[in-house]
C-alpha cells in the first residue's frame, strides 16, 4: 500500500504523512527532506548549488536512516532544497531512492510535490494538501517561533510564495495535483480535523 501526500511549503503535509503512516502500519518518507540532505552537504561544502555532478554523488551515497530533520528544517536549507531541486539528473537520482523505500513491505506514506505524479503514479490513493500562502506563513512562523528560532511573518509569507512559484513553474517534475488525487485544503482546518479527514479518504479508497 502507497500513500502519496503532495503539497505547497508548510501546508501541514509533512505532520499529517507521519501520523498516517503511524495509524495505518505503514513507514513514512518525507522526500523534502532528501532534497534538503544533498543542499545542506553542497552548503557545507562551499560548492555552488548549480553543480550537479557533485550533487548526484552526494544523493548516491545518501543513508535516509542518518538524515536529522532537526538539522534539515532550518530555513535557509528549504531555500536551498528548491533551488536545487529543478536539476533533472539529480532528481531522477533522488526519486529512485524514494521508490526503492516505498518498494519495501508494508508499503509506505511518501510526501512531496512530486509523489503521485512521478514518484509514485499507481499509489492506492493520493492527497494533495493545500491552504492558503497566509494559513501556511502563520503556522510556518508559528512553528519556527516555537523552536526559538528568529521568524518575521511578512517574510516567512513572501519566501514560501517565491519557492511555491519556482516549485510549480520548474519543467522537470513541477508541484501540481495528480489527476487521480483527492484535494485536501486545511486552511480552516486544525491538524486533527485535517487528519480524520484525511483517514476516512484513505480508509475508502483502500477498500475499493
Ligand atoms: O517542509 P517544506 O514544505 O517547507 O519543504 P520540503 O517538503 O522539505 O521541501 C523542500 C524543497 O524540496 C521544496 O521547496 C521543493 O523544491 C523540493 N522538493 C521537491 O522538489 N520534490 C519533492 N518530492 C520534495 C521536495
Amino acid at each position: 500500500m502507497i500513500v502519496a501526500i503532495d503539497g505547497p511549503a508548510a501546508s501541514g503535509k509533512g505532520t499529517l504523512a507521519r501520523r498516517l503512516a503511524d495509524h495505518f502500519g505503514l513507514r513514512h518518507l518525507d522526500t523534502g527532506l532528501t532534497y534538503r540532505a544533498v543542499a545542506a552537504a553542497l552548503l557545507a561544502q562551499g560548492l555552488p548549488l548549480g553543480d550537479e555532478a557533485v550533487a548526484i554523488e552526494i544523493a548516491r551515497n545518501l543513508d535516509l536512516a542518518q538524515m536529522d530533520k532537526s538539522v534539515l528544517s532550518a530555513h535557509e536549507i528549504g531555500e536551498a532544497a528548491s533551488r536545487i531541486a529543478v536539476l533533472g539528473g539529480l532528481r531522477e537520482e533522488l526519486v529512485r531512492l524514494q521508490r526503492s523505500f516505498g518498494d519495501l513491505p508494508p508499503g509506505a506514506v511518501l510526501d512531496g510535490r512530486d509523489i503521485g505524479t512521478v514518484v509514485c503514479p499507481d499509489a492506492t490513493v493520493k492527497l494533495f494538501v493545500t491552504a492558503s500562502p497566509e494559513a501556511r506563513a502563520r503556522r510556518r512562523t508559528d512553528e519556527m517561533l516555537s523552536k526559538g528560532q528568529e521568524a518575521n511573518y511578512a517574510s516567512v509569507l513572501e519566501d514560501l510564495k517565491r519557492r511555491d512559484e519556482r516549485d510549480s513553474k520548474r519543467t522537470v517534475a513541477p508541484m501540481k495535483q495528480a489527476d487521480d488525487a483527492v484535494l485536501l485544503d486545511t486552511t480552516e482546518m486544525d491538524i486533527e480535523t485535517a487528519f480524520q479527514a484525511a483517514v476516512d479518504i484513505i480508509s475508502r479508497a483502500k477498500d475499493t
